[in-house]
């Protein structure tokens, strides 16, 4: 049995977490020589670190002196080619071996990595590089072509490597980089990097401005390991899968980070989502930590239990959801079809490590998301005060005291928008909640006009931006609209300039305009032609309203919303 909750709770101090990481403060901490060398040094060398996978069949395993020594190369390989500590390197590509591996190169550098989901289109792909003045970028021949429709754009841009390049025809700054094939480099030095370095970065979409690049640094991983340890209770001979790509922070934190960073091995899966082939994947490799998302969890209880029952799933252990509300009948669906309930955990990309936890041993409440981490200090705030909300039950801002180890530096470019996130010295996670009597904590939704879909969040600026470069549109809102297994999908209402009148043929062709701008995700399921857009008296547009109406809910009293300047 782990230990439990309270007895971790008694005395918890993050210097904990550093020893149990083996750092002493004024050390160097290199995110990438911990996941790696010093696993090795550890004794675990030939410990098998990633079992990878890819919807073709191929696999292959890689031992942690393996991903030492590829990290090593494809570092000094990098380095020898210009980039330097503090640059920021991109990391653009499916889930290959490579992602994994250059993730820890990069870090090992000293660079900055900025990890980017495959699937952006080529303008949300701009937005976040030009934001990051990225250096470098490291792709396929897959997705090159959309680095290079924007390349021009980007004067910070000197080097495209590709990693499966080599014989293929390459444009300007592009070269191949093989893996396997680059020199060795024994005598490569992993940067010695602070506790305050500039690590991976990360964007994140508000309600307003394109989307923020949240900056963690090399002392993050401080949390990220022992929350991995102690909420995904990983112990040595686990095998752990981790759902998310590295393009979003749960494939970083939980999905590099947790699992190396304590000598885990881990299983990826490079291919989309199938009941059938996830449990074949389970089965195969023995996976015994399961870390997944609710819209997944969705998608394997419309299959139902009987699919559960055609493969042998015994060596599942310990199961753990993220990224959006977790309803009680998945928890309660899961007990039933693999005999033990997912445990919901709550934080975000500008926490770094989780914050609210089902601690594994303790007593789920189904559609709860547990309790604080130790040595996390949450409450629920007053929006207009900035009090505490003692009463049970009573709905406020979710918030964090600020300086515990994951938390992020700021959003790069804008100290604006990272100061508005805190209030009365608390930092406001921008989603609303209560506390019950026994101090569970109980998510009832943004704060916001963000969107999540499928766990993912969509910025509605964004979406609204690429609406307005059509020549029809004359403003347009982005909102949630409810979904059956995606729990919220996006939705676009369109005001079209004089002389278009709406049609199913406008329709497509607005659909098709931005569907090349926008990632898949951001995409709007649904266009509504309306005449007018609700408003602010000042003119802005209250995205809530449309909201609301799509959701069914009643807003009370609207027109004293609508006089609402905030
Ligand atoms: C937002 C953060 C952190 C990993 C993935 C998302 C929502 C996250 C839960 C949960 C209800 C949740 C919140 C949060 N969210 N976990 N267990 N229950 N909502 O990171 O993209 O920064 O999104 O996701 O709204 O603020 P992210």
């Amino acid at each position: 049995m782990p230990v439990s909750y309270e007895e971790r709770l008694q005395g918890f101090d993050w210097s904990m977490a550093e020893e149990a990481l083996g750092y002493k403060s004024g050390d160097p901490i290199n995110i990438g020589w911990y996941c790696s060398d010093r696993i090795c040094d550890m004794g675990l060398a030939q410990k098998p670190a990633l079992i990878w996978e890819n919807s073709k069949g191929a696999e292959r395993t890689y031992t942690f002196d393996e991903i030492r020594i590829l990290s090593d190369n494809i570092a000094a390989h990098l380095q020898s080619q210009g980039v330097q500590a503090g640059d920021r390197v991109c990391i653009f590509m499916d889930r290959h071996a490579e992602l994994y591996i250059s993730f820890l190169a990069v870090l090992k550098l000293g660079a900055v990595v900025q990890p980017l989901f495959s699937a952006f289109g080529e303008e949300s792909l701009y937005t976040r590089l030009e934001n990051a003045e990225t250096n470098a970028v490291l792709t396929e021949m897959k997705h090159v072509r959309k680095v290079r429709r924007i390349r021009e754009r980007l004067p910070n841009l000197k080097n495209i490597f590709v990693i499966d390049g080599a014989e293929k025809p390459l444009k300007e700054l592009e070269q191949p980089l093989t893996m396997n094939a680059l020199p060795a480099a024994p005598d490569f030095k992993c940067a010695e990097t602070g506790p305050e370095t500039p690590s991976v970065l990360h964007y994140t979409s508000g309600t307003t401005g394109q989307p923020k690049g949240a900056q963690h640094v090399h002392y993050s991983i401080v949390s990220q390991s022992i929350t991995a340890k102690w909420v995904l209770d990983l112990q040595d001979d686990d095998v752990y899968w981790c759902n998310a790509d590295p393009g979003w922070v749960t494939g970083t934190s939980y999905g590099i980070i947790g699992p190396w960073s304590n000598g885990i091995t881990q299983a990826v899966l490079d291919a989309g989502f199938n009941t059938d082939n996830w449990y074949r994947f389970i089965a195969k490799h023995k996976i015994s930590v399961w870390y997944s998302a609710p819209t997944a969890i969705r998608l394997l209880m419309r299959d139902g239990a009987d699919l559960v029952k055609q493969h042998d799933l015994s060596c599942l252990r310990h199961l753990c959801s993220v990224g959006e509300p977790l309803n009680a009948e998945a928890v309660i669906w899961s007990e039933e079809a693999y005999g033990m309930p997912f445990h919901d955990t709550f934080w975000q990309t500008e926490t770094g490590c989780m914050v609210v936890t089902n601690w594994p041993g303790m007593k789920v409440k189904p559609g709860s998301m547990g309790k604080p981490f130790p040595g996390i200090t949450a409450g629920i705030i007053d929006p207009e005060t900035g009090e505490e909300i003692t009463e049970p039950g009573k709905v406020g801002i979710i918030a964090l005291r600020p300086g515990w180890p994951s938390q992020i530096r700021g959003y790069r470019n804008n100290e604006a928008g990272w100061n508005k996130k805190f209030l009365n010295g608390w930092y406001l996670c921008g989603d609303q909640g209560s506390i019950d009597q026994d101090g569970y904590y109980w998510f009832s939704g943004r704060d916001d006009d963000v969107i999540n879909t499928g766990g993912h969040l969509v910025g509605p600026f964004e979406i609204e931006s690429a609406l307005l470069e059509h020549e029809a549109v004359a403003e347009s809102a982005a909102v949630a609209t409810p979904d059956k297994v995606n729990m919220e999908v996006v939705k676009a209402f369109v005001v079209l300039k004089s002389g278009f009148e709406p049609s199913d043929d406008l329709d497509l062709a607005i659909m098709n305009f931005i569907r090349k701008k926008l990632s898949p995700l951001a995409m709007p399921q649904h266009i509504e032609f309306i005449d007018q857009l609700p408003k602010t008296r000042s003119g802005k547009i209250v995205r809530r309203i449309l909201r609301a109406q799509e959701f069914g809910e009643d807003l009370g009293d609207v027109s004293t919303l609508m006089n609402d300047d905030d």
